[in-house]
C-alpha cells in the first residue's frame, strides 16, 4: 500500500517536468494533496491496528497471569528432588488453637509452623514399614480410593468398611516383633523432633488416635472415608490433635503421580498454596490448628503409602506404645 503511493508520486512529480499548463499544475497539485492524504490516512490506520494489537495483547498477558494468580498461586515447600536436612517455616497460631492449646501451657509452641526433615528416619527402617503396610493392606484394603491400617485400634480398611486386624489370623501372622520396634522408635524419634522445632518438651506430647499407616490410589470414591482429597483442618477433624505428622513411606512421581500434600494460606480472597512433594523418609510435621488448613491431592495413578502419627497435650487423650510382647 505505502510502496504504490510512493511509486504514483513519482510519476506525478516526473510529468511535472514536462507539463507547463495552468490546469494541470492546479490538478497535479490537487492530486498531490490527495495522495498526501491518502498517504496520511495509510499510515494512521496501519498505526491504529497495531495500536489496537497491542492493548488486546497486553490485556491478554495481563488476564492470564492476573487469572493465574487467584487460582494457583503456589509455593514449593519441599521438592521430591531435594535433599532437606531442615525447612521450617513459623508464623501465628490461628485464635482458635491459641486458646484451646493454652489449657496445657508446657505444651504450647513459641510460634506454629510446619518443617519437612529427610534426615530423621532411616530409609532401612521405612523398607520395613513399608513392607508391613502393603503386606497387610494387600489382604484388605478399601474398595474406594483410601485404605488405612491402625494397628493401636486395629482398624483396617476392608472393602467398604473396617475389620479388626487383630481378629485375622493372617494378618496377626504377618506381625513382627522388630516391625513394631520400628515403628515405635519412629515415632518416638518424630516426636523429638517436633519437641525441638516447636520449643516444647518431649514429655509435654502424647501419642493420639488416630494413628494409622494409609495407602491412597485413584480407585473411584465409594465411602466418605475415600474422600482423602477434601480441605481440612486437622484439629476439626479430630479434636485430641495438637501437633500432626506424616513419614512418607515411598516417592511422588517415581511410585505414583498426584498425591502431594498442600497448605492453604493467605485468605478466601486471594488463597495461596504451599506444596509437599512426598518422598520415602521424609517427614512432615505441622501445628494441627486452622493455621494449617491442608488437603491431599488426588491421586492418579499408582500407590501412595505413608502414616500419620498424631500427638496431643492431653494426657487424658493419650494412647499406649504398640505392645510387642503378643507378636512372633
Ligand atoms: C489408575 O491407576 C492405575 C495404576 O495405578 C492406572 O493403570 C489407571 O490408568 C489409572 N486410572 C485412571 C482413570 O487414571
Amino acid at each position: 500500500m505505502l510502496r504504490r503511493n510512493v511509486n504514483n508520486k513519482e510519476r506525478i512529480n516526473g510529468n511535472a517536468d514536462i507539463k507547463t499548463s495552468n490546469n494541470i499544475t492546479k490538478a497535479q497539485s490537487n492530486l498531490r494533496n490527495i495522495n498526501a492524504e491518502l498517504q496520511n490516512a495509510t499510515k494512521y490506520s496501519t498505526h491504529r491496528l497495531w495500536t489496537r494489537a497491542v492493548i488486546a495483547t497486553s490485556l491478554m498477558v495481563v488476564v492470564y497471569f492476573y487469572s493465574q494468580q487467584r487460582h494457583s498461586k503456589e509455593t514449593k515447600f519441599a521438592l521430591a528432588k531435594e535433599k532437606l536436612p531442615l525447612r521450617i517455616e513459623k508464623f501465628e497460631c490461628s485464635n482458635g488453637y491459641k486458646a484451646e492449646i493454652s489449657r496445657y501451657p508446657n505444651c504450647v509452641p513459641k510460634k506454629c509452623g510446619r518443617f519437612v526433615s529427610d534426615q530423621l528416619v532411616e530409609h532401612d527402617e521405612v523398607e520395613v514399614l513399608l513392607d508391613l503396610a502393603s503386606k497387610i493392606l494387600s489382604m484388605a484394603g478399601s474398595s474406594g480410593g483410601a485404605s488405612v491400617l491402625n494397628l493401636h485400634t486395629g482398624a483396617l480398611s476392608y472393602k467398604e468398611q473396617f475389620v479388626n486386624a487383630y481378629r485375622v489370623p493372617k494378618v496377626v501372622a504377618e506381625l513382627k516383633q522388630y516391625q513394631l520396634g520400628i515403628y515405635n522408635s519412629v515415632k518416638n524419634k518424630i516426636k523429638e523432633a517436633i519437641a525441638e522445632q516447636f520449643e516444647i518438651p518431649a514429655s509435654s506430647l502424647y501419642l493420639t488416635d488416630p494413628t494409622f499407616f494409609s495407602r491412597l490410589t485413584n480407585a473411584t470414591a465409594k465411602t466418605m472415608n475415600d474422600e482423602y482429597w477434601h480441605e481440612h483442618v486437622d484439629k476439626d477433624t479430630y479434636e485430641s490433635f495438637h501437633y500432626t505428622s506424616l513419614l512418607y513411606l515411598n516417592t511422588y512421581q517415581k511410585d505414583y503421580r498426584g498425591g502431594r500434600f498442600i497448605f492453604i494460606d493467605g485468605n478466601d480472597d486471594n488463597p495461596t498454596k504451599s506444596a509437599i512433594e512426598p518422598k520415602k523418609a521424609r517427614v512432615s510435621a505441622f501445628t494441627s490448628g486452622a493455621e494449617n488448613l491442608h488437603h491431599v491431592e488426588q491421586v492418579i495413578e499408582g500407590e501412595r503409602y505413608a502414616i500419620t502419627i498424631s500427638f496431643t497435650c492431653d494426657p487424658d487423650q493419650a494412647i499406649p506404645d504398640l505392645q510387642i510382647k503378643n507378636y512372633n
